[in-house]
């Protein structure tokens, strides 16, 4: 059995104690526990999309609720490679959780203590997801950068399509290396640089507009016209030439992330969240493999495997995966 991780306050590396439903220091600095989760960061940082986004589509992609689809459970195992029972017991870091499609796997397929973080208020729709899992179930909203955690003290730290969306992707990668403990993993997967025509494509095209809108404007223009776009990339997979077309057509990808068997009204809800998710966030900066690759071996991580894993027949992750030096 792992032991209990130390709780630091990031911002001047005090223990924390919990008490009353507060993390509190020894100077008497609290952090109060609000709806499930403890805030060590306000909401108006440059995440607020995601508590947006998160909140009202906070059943959407969790599989607990939906007969057609267990795609986070898919995916979660399709990357990790992870045998269940060698998680029992184990201390299990979480960033940039969302409304929790991978908490709810670890939790409800392993015996694993998670401690799951998101710098956004997507915290809230995590609890209502998966708060009935309290006692291995740990809720914190915090940056990357500052997470309330004792160096080296996790057996597994994942941060899956995350990376992307902060500002200092490479800080990133070390915040989350001095989480893991002498032996324990680190997983990450994220957007892939593929060549130059990555960038050419309405995500990026669109972006420097649609992420200064307002959330409820944006969200309203994706809902009014998502039936014919979904339609129109519908008609160019029939014919053959999606793949040379769709990237122009200001809707996600619907052939090659979202699950195969939605019904209608899944699919359009699901195209709808992925759009809004890929025309709001501040930050979209995609790596290069080789780039994460050698970040890892920099921060003490030992690469074992950096590339594309396909899972469902269409869909690809990119991740890297390594484990930290003793
Ligand atoms: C695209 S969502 C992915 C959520 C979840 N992992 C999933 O796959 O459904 C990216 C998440 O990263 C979070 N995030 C972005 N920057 C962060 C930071 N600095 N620290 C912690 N979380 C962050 C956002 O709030 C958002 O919920």
């Amino acid at each position: 059995m792992a032991k209990e991780i130390t709780l630091l306050n990031p911002y001047n590396q005090q223990p924390l104690e919990v008490a009353n439903d507060k993390l509190i220091d020894a100077k008497g600095k609290e952090f109060e526990k609000v709806a499930g989760a403890y805030r060590l960061v306000q909401d108006d940082n440059y995440t607020e999309n995601f508590g947006f986004q998160w909140n009202k589509f906070t059943k959407t992609q969790i599989d607990r609720f939906s007969e057609q689809s267990s795609q986070s459970k898919t995916r979660f195992f399709a990357v990790t490679e992870w045998d269940k029972k060698d998680l029992s017991g184990e201390n299990v870091l979480e960033v940039g959780s969302g409304a929790g499609r991978f908490s709810q796997v670890v939790l409800d397929e392993t015996k694993a203590n998670l401690y799951s973080v998101d710098y956004s208020n997507a915290v809230e729709a995590n609890f209502k997801n998966n708060g009935h899992h309290q006692d291995r179930l740990q809720l914190f909203q915090a940056s990357i950068y500052e997470l309330p955690f004792a160096p080296a003290s996790f057996d597994r730290v994942f941060c899956f399509g995350v990376l992307q969306h902060t500002p200092d992707v490479k800080k990133s990668v070390q915040s989350l290396a001095q989480m893991v403990k002498p032996g324990g993993e680190l997983l990450v997967d994220f957007y892939p640089i593929r060549g130059w025509w990555t960038k050419v494509h309405a995500k990026y095209i669109f972006r420097p507009w649609t992420k200064r809108m307002s959330h409820e404007k944006l969200l309203c223009r994706i809902e009014k016209n998502a039936n014919w776009m979904i339609r129109l990339s519908q008609f160019f997979n029939k014919i053959g030439i999606g793949k040379l077309t769709n990237r122009f057509i200001p809707i996600c990808d619907i052939k090659n992330t979202l699950p195969p068997d939605l019904t209608k009204e899944q699919l359009k809800e699901w195209v709808i969240l992925d759009t809004f998710d890929m025309f709001s966030p501040e930050y979209d900066q995609p790596q290069r493999v080789e780039t994460v690759r050698q970040w890892f071996e920099e921060f003490g991580i030992k690469v074992d495997f950096a590339g594309t894993i396909n899972f469902e027949g269409n869909n690809l992750v990119t991740a890297v995966k390594g484990i930290k030096k003793g």
